[in-house]
């Protein structure tokens, strides 16, 4: 009998996690809760509970005989779904709600970075409006705004000017524009230079790199309109070094494992790091206690280890043997609702993927009705593939959204494009 599996969450990163599992020989049975109706192709059972419904996922996995369960996204962790499912006795990858703090707060995030020597922009946190404004009227511009607590990535405004940064602190701290969450800001230092995502499985003070990826966080080419969760990503990064990838694990990923361990919250899951190589070196602009979405989309692509098996022994204290691909790039281009990340246009017909073999379909925004896939959400679904070039996977990718119908969705045409011509 092989392993019976249970993952939470509902979006593409989730059917990529839930894909990966469900191609192992390891495994039988993957259920994902809740889930999406573009999952069913790949074998996975959709099961209709809430992911903050603990007492039913408890008894659900229960019923089940479910071996351990994958949490996806931030919302359960920091609600203590790791901790709940311990509690009754059932194994959940993904850390406890006090270690997955350090995405629930940034300045929690910056206190840790600062106490363990952890390079990241240089900050203040600020409860009052006009303490707050003197602040930024002192530093002047550029400068980055950040509701402390989650804001569904709509939370930070990186301001080209005072005025912008001004008013982003009066919606935040005067006009409870991200209600609580945005009751503290941080206010951080504008850091030059490119972005790049650096995950890790992470098992208290064991720390176990993944490769790196680049996400494309605005709406439109060319890096412009508004902050997305995220338009298309790749891996790996060609223009990152190996070297400047070795002195981010040395000193940001390593020493925030240790120093969450040294707090008393040590950490299990998979830690994610949204990293700027900066001139004097990587620092930290944000720390994720999850999967990024959509970078899950093409760094497991990456793996050539059996995830199922790399999960299973991180979950039953062994030591995972976990290999990456040594040549060739994966890229994925994300096609969301036109409107997105504003209010966005619903029920649009999602293309018939069947025919296409050879690139893979993640689905995210979607659902099922008259035996159809139709839109329901903002971001709906992404087209990845891989090539022995960035070019040949960007261009393979592109193939596949050329031929199809888009009707009422758009996607970024320029996925990839630092990683193909940095210069440009
Ligand atoms: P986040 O929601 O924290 O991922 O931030 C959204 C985007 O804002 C990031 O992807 C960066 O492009 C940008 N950003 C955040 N912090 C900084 C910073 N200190 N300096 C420059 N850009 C930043
Ligand atoms: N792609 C960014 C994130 O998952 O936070």
């Amino acid at each position: 009998m092989g392993l019976t599996i249970l993952v939470i969450g509902s979006g593409g990163r989730e059917h990529t996690i839930a894909q990966k599992l469900i191609q192992s020989p390891k495994v039988t049975t993957v259920f994902c809760a809740m889930g999406n109706a573009g999952m069913k192709k790949d074998g996975i059972q959709i099961v209709d509970i809430a992911e903050d419904d603990h007492a039913s996922l408890i008894q659900f996995a229960k019923e089940n005989n479910v071996d351990w369960t994958f949490v996806g996204p931030e919302i359960p962790l920091l609600n203590g779904i790791v901790d709940d499912f311990s509690a009754s006795g059932l194994k959940a990858f993904g850390p406890l709600k006090a270690a997955a703090f350090i995405e629930g707060s940034k300045d929690f995030a910056k206190t840790i970075m600062n106490k363990y020597n952890i390079p990241t922009a240089a900050h203040r946190t600020f409860f009052d409006f006009a303490k707050a404004q003197a602040y930024v009227l002192e530093q002047g511009a550029p400068i980055v705004i950040k509701a402390d607590g989650l804001a569904a990535g709509k939370g930070v405004v990186v301001a080209e000017t005072v005025e912008v940064a001004i008013e982003a602190l009066k919606e935040m701290l005067e006009e409870n524009k991200f209600g609580s969450s945005g009751a503290k800001v941080v206010i951080e230092e504008f850091l030059a230079g490119e972005e790049f995502s650096l995950l890790a499985f992470v098992r208290n003070q064991e720390v176990y790199p993944m490769v790196i990826a680049q996400d494309h966080k605005r709406a439109y080419e060319n890096d412009l309109g508004p902050n997305t969760g995220g338009m298309g990503a790749y891996s790996p990064v060609p223009q990152i070094s190996d070297e400047l990838v070795a002195e981010a694990i040395a000193t940001i990923l390593k020493p925030t494992a240790q120093g969450m361990v040294a707090e008393g919250r040590a950490f299990t899951g998979i830690l994610y790091a949204g990293l700027i190589a900066t001139q004097t070196g990587p620092k930290v602009i944000e720390f994720n206690a999850r999967f990024g979405d959509p970078e899950t989309q093409v760094v497991l692509q990456r793996l050539e280890s059996d995830f199922a098996q790399v999960i299973d022994d991180l979950v039953n204290g062994k030591q995972p043997n976990i290999k990456w691909k040594q040549t060739g790039y994966s890229l994925g281009v994300v096609v969301a609702a036109n409107g997105y990340p504003n209010q966005y246009e619903k029920n649009h017909l999602i293309p018939d993927f069947s025919t296409i073999e050879t690139e893979q379909v993640y689905y995210a925004g979607v659902k099922e009705e008259g035996g159809q896939l139709i839109s329901n959400g903002g971001r709906i679904y992404l087209v990845e593939a891989s090539g022995e070039t960035l070019k040949q996977a960007q261009e393979a990718v592109y193939k596949v959204l050329d031929t199809v119908d888009t009707t009422g969705t758009f996607y970024r045409d320029d996925i990839g494009f630092k990683g193909i011509n940095p210069a440009g």
